[in-house]
């Protein structure tokens, strides 16, 4: 458990307020409003870039191809898993909403702008930087196929294909909505280029692609999302699709950091109640898993003041 042994008053007046619906849903739209302006003062220009996204550039509120590319990106035979379907980040609807789905990107930016002093809107770029220098790293040799797991509206992708411009990346999400976006980024940015990502709505422990098709698995910040069972799968799905030698690589928060050490536990118990999975995530052994998915023992490596990247190859 993250959370301190005892439940100090402020903990504990913070989970009776979420307790309340009516008064949880304040809290939210106060936490909601701050992030924004948060946000805003660090040059991401939140709501601009969410209304130019949800009308594609035109004049309309939202724009009514994205139903269109929702359509032709969902897999209807997808079941999702009963622990993907509550509420995350203060979206009611979860991953499983367009709301979500265009406020990931400005999200993100906002949420690691803090990571380094003075980062600001680069501190994203930064991180995922930090991430594919530990691969450069760790890995004996570029690979050649990839799949980005937990890929949402590819900023992962996107930044592992301009690291290794000739691999053949795959991004596998669980949300359609997340990847109809992935896939109009793709094409507005990299319209022509010879390797683009291509996109697959499917469960992360069950992507339907056929065994020993990769060369990389990679995770990026999809774990603390996962209860321990699903993270489990997800692990052994990574081996069965790995080439002999190929890589599982997972960037996520590292429960070891200071800064969650010494976090007020009421900002604790904020952060959870955005994130239902948090307690699992960091009460996991996470290397034990690995190694017992079929995997060497991991290396990791701490990559941000709180974040690490775990590294295994198959054994
Ligand atoms: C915090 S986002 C990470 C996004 C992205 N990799 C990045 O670095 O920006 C986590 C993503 O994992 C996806 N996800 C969660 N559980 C999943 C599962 N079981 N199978 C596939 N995707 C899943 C969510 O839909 C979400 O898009």
């Amino acid at each position: 458990m993250i959370a301190a042994t005892d439940t100090p008053m402020a903990s504990r007046l913070v989970n009776g307020v979420l307790s309340i619906k009516p008064l949880a849903n304040l809290a939210k739209h106060q936490a909601r409003s701050m992030m924004i302006k948060r946000a805003e003062s660090m040059g991401v220009y939140w709501r601009q870039e969410v209304a130019t996204l949800r009308s594609r550039g035109g004049d309309a509120a939202f724009s009514h191809e994205w139903e269109a590319d929702l359509e032709r990106i969902t897999n209807t035979e997808v079941i999702y898993p009963d622990y993907y379907r509550r509420s995350f980040h203060a979206y009611e609807q979860g991953n499983l909403s367009w709301d979500a789905a265009m406020e990931v990107e400005v999200a993100a930016h906002a949420v690691h702008a803090r990571l380094w002093p003075k980062a600001g809107r680069n501190g994203d770029a930064m991180l995922r930087q930090s991430y594919h220098t530990v691969l450069q790293q760790q890995l004996s040799r570029p690979p050649h196929t990839i799949l980005d797991i937990g890929c949402s509206v590819g900023m992962s992708t996107f930044a592992l294909q301009a690291m290794y411009p000739d691999a053949q990346i795959t991004g596998v999400d669980l949300s359609p909505y997340f990847l109809a976006i992935a896939q109009y980024r793709c094409q507005q940015f990299h319209p022509s280029s010879p390797h683009s990502p291509t996109w697959r709505h499917a469960p992360a422990e069950a992507t339907g692609l056929p065994d020993a098709c990769c060369d990389l698995v990679s995770a990026h910040l999809i774990f603390h999302e996962l209860p321990q069972v699903a993270a489990i799968g997800v692990l052994q799905e990574a081996r069965r699709l790995l080439r002999s030698g190929g890589y599982l690589a997972i960037m996520d928060m590292n429960p070891r950091s200071e800064v969650y050490a010494t976090m007020p536990p009421y900002i604790l118990t904020l952060l959870k109640s955005t994130e239902p999975y948090l307690d699992d995530y960091f009460a996991f052994d996470l290397e034990q898993a690995i190694y017992e998915a079929g995997f060497d023992r991991p290396t990791v490596t701490c990559n941000s003041p709180r974040h690490r990247t775990v590294v295994a190859r198959t054994r």
